[in-house]
């Protein structure tokens, strides 16, 4: 078994009303039980934040956002600032989607500003990284993915490595029912696992935690969480089902 404890995170992307995220994280919560062994993440919209953020309050789940501008405050219409994230309790925050990539035409640089602004404000940024299928035909992968990693990582210190976390996901498996087969991730994490000892030292990157997303559910979770490198997962549409979120959790227990 593996010295990093597993961490599974759900991505509720656009979906779920204050509300409606109230009455799924209770039930979340309700069947996960005392559940300690694995870390366990919710990230709703903004505007579930608050009331997601109170329903978990008594249980072991964190609260994550899905987004964050860099900026501290100031003239950013529509923005959010870590801060911000901060006075709801929120822990951790999902950045470099590839959705925000691809539909709001996120860089890397930029990427790298909310990085190393979750980090100064004391958030845990969930790094996503991922190729296209195009790329992945092209025998891209690799370079990609390490791309990304050094890129949105550019300017993290050692000292900040153990609140990193990193997502791969490759793009053409997100929301598809197409996963990638465990020895496929298992190769990109494994590079990346390297690239992150480049830049913060080997003993810091064993501790680093490598999700995988990508149409994980509680059939294929077992199979991908038990490669030597993927440390947990970031779900998407699965994580919009109580028991289907709780499947993967118990997988990873
Ligand atoms: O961030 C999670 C994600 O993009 C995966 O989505 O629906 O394929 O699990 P899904």
């Amino acid at each position: 078994s593996k010295s990093r404890k597993y961490l599974i995170a759900g991505n509720w992307k656009m979906n779920k009303n204050a509300s409606e995220g109230v009455e799924l994280t209770e039930d979340i919560v309700s069947q996960l039980g005392n559940e300690t062994s694995v870390g366990v993440v919710i990230c709703p919209p903004f505007t579930a934040l608050e009331s997601v953020g109170k329903a978990i309050n008594e249980s072991n789940i964190q609260l994550g956002a899905q987004n964050m501008n860099p900026e501290a405050s100031g003239a950013y219409t529509g923005e959010v600032s870590a801060e911000m994230l901060r006075s709801l309790f929120v822990t951790h925050v999902i950045l470099g989607h590839s959705e925000r990539r691809a539909l709001f035409a996120e860089d890397d640089a930029f990427i790298n500003k909310k990085v190393l602004a979750a980090l100064a404000n004391n958030l845990k940024p969930i790094l996503c990284v991922g190729e296209t299928l195009e790329e992945r035909e092209a025998e891209k992968t690799i370079d990609i993915v390490s791309g990304q990693v050094r890129k949105g990582l550019e300017g993290v210190t050692a000292d900040q490595a153990e609140n990193l976390v990193i997502a791969y996901e490759p793009v053409w498996a997100i929301g598809t029912g197409k996963t990638a087969t465990p020895e496929m991730a298992q190769e990109v994490h494994k590079a990346i696992r390297s690239v992150l000892a480049e830049l913060v030292g080997e003993e810091k990157a064993d501790k680093i935690r490598i999700l995988y997303g990508g149409s994980m559910k509680p059939e294929n979770a077992d199979e991908l969480l038990a490669q030597p490198d993927i440390d947990g997962g970031l779900i998407g549409g699965a994580a919009l089902v109580a028991r289907s979120f709780v499947g993967i959790v118990e997988a990873a227990a």
